[in-house]
């Protein structure tokens, strides 16, 4: 009878969690090679319902992920998620220099999107390469751009590194435009690395993104939940259930 009772027990439990379906906005996606999950999410364009953070939003254009900042879209290369509720970090590079072996022509400072606490941050493997873009001077050839060379012979481009030595030229003053943009420390080690500027540039840098640390978001999280909103604007926060663990792989049969 207990061994009955047992088995109704065993039956009914199964028959509750096949009840309850997950949300099919928190599945995770896949966009050419990256995986897309919570709480990053692919916006498809056809609304619905949305399972991940507002500023994780990605749009898959030919097989890679874009992610839209303040200054641009940018091309995700890799989502790490984090392991135990910990930050994760991507890598990405402005899209502006995706195609072209000189893009300086058309350079933007990244710009990222404010917040308390920012939804991402430059990490310690990023520094920043700052552009002095058409400078009335002839200053260090070692820092000189040479595919921005202007035609006249007396402007140049000059890059430097985060702490590298820019005295005695006025290039903040002189230049007429500064661009500043940040790239992985390890792209640019070396020397003649003013060579491999524009490939650190499509090699990208890294941002580390935050989890929801307070309001109903954390809540959720706390609970076990994912959170998202309900179909199209306004925005309607919701918590949805987490998707299910799979299932572990059948045990072999035991031979007695
Ligand atoms: C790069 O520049 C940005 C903006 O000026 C700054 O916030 C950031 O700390 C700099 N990064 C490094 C590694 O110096
Ligand atoms: C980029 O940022 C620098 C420093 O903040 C600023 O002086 C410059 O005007 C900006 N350049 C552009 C193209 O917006």
């Amino acid at each position: 009878m207990a061994f009955l009772l047992l088995l109704m027990a065993a039956s009914l439990a199964a028959s509750a969690t096949a009840a309850m379906e997950a949300e099919p906005a928190c599945s995770p996606s896949l966009c050419g090679a990256v995986q897309v999950r919570y709480p990053f999410w692919l916006d498809g364009g056809g609304g619905g319902n949305v399972c991940g953070y507002p500023s994780l939003r990605l749009e898959c254009r030919g097989g890679t992920p874009v992610l839209r900042l303040p200054s641009g879209d940018y091309r995700v290369h890799r989502i790490s998620y984090g392991d135990n509720g910990d930050d994760g970090t991507f890598t990405l590079h402005d899209s502006i220099v995706h195609n072209s072996r000189c893009p300086l022509v058309v350079g933007r400072n990244l710009t990222l999107p404010e917040g308390s606490p920012p939804p991402f941050s430059l990490t310690g493997n990023d520094m920043n390469v700052t552009f002095y873009l058409r400078c009335p001077f002839n200053a260090s050839p070692s820092h000189m751009v040479a595919c921005l060379e202007e035609a006249d012979g007396v402007h140049h481009t000059y890059a430097f590194k985060d702490g590298d030595y820019l005295l005695p030229y006025e290039f903040n003053s002189l230049c007429q435009d500064v661009v500043g943009m940040p790239v992985l420390r390890s792209s640019l080690g070396g020397s003649r690395w003013i060579h491999r500027v524009f490939r650190a540039l499509r090699r990208g840098f890294e941002l580390r993104w935050t989890r929801a640390l307070e309001g109903r978001c954390r809540d959720c999280e706390n609970s076990g939940g994912l959170c998202g909103h309900l179909g199209d604007a306004p925005y309607q926060f919701t918590c949805f259930t987490a998707p299910a663990a799979p299932a572990p792989a059948p045990a072999l049969p035991l031979s007695l």
